[in-house]
């Protein structure tokens, strides 16, 4: 009986710690509410040069939350023109935007552009 015992103990330690290794799977980056406040910087640095009241693009002033909102929420060509690859569509022209950038701004207006 003892025997027994000792056994069962045995072989519930070998089975225990012979569990498989997790294989880390890679952790998918958690998709964040964007709001104004979160993208602003990268409008900021990359748009408002030029689409500010007196310049080049004066005509579309993005330097504040509520002409961004406005001009969103009209008819628009925001999206297209971050996704376009075209120079002379594209925006910002200079084609300086990195994915990441465009992805973030693409999600804010996808997500209702929150402010
Ligand atoms: C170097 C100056 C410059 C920069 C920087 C720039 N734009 Fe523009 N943008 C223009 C000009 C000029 C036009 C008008 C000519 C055209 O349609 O391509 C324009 C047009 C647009 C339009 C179309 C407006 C319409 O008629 O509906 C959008 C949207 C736009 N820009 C968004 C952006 C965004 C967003 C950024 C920053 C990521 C940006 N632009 C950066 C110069 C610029």
């Amino acid at each position: 009986m003892r025997l027994f015992l000792f056994f069962t103990i045995f072989i519930s330690i070998i089975f225990s710690s012979c569990k498989k290794e997790e294989i880390p799977t890679s952790i998918e980056p958690l998709q964040v509410q964007e709001t104004y406040q979160s993208i602003r910087k990268i409008i900021e640095i990359n748009c408002i040069n030029c689409h500010f009241v007196s310049g080049s693009a004066s005509f579309l002033d993005l330097t504040s939350y509520i002409n961004v909102k406005t001009y969103l929420d009209g008819n628009n060509t925001f999206i297209d023109r971050l996704s376009s690859e075209d120079e002379f569509y594209r925006m910002p022209p200079n084609g300086n935007l990195s994915e990441e950038e465009k992805n973030r701004l693409i999600n804010w207006v996808n997500t209702g552009y929150l402010e």
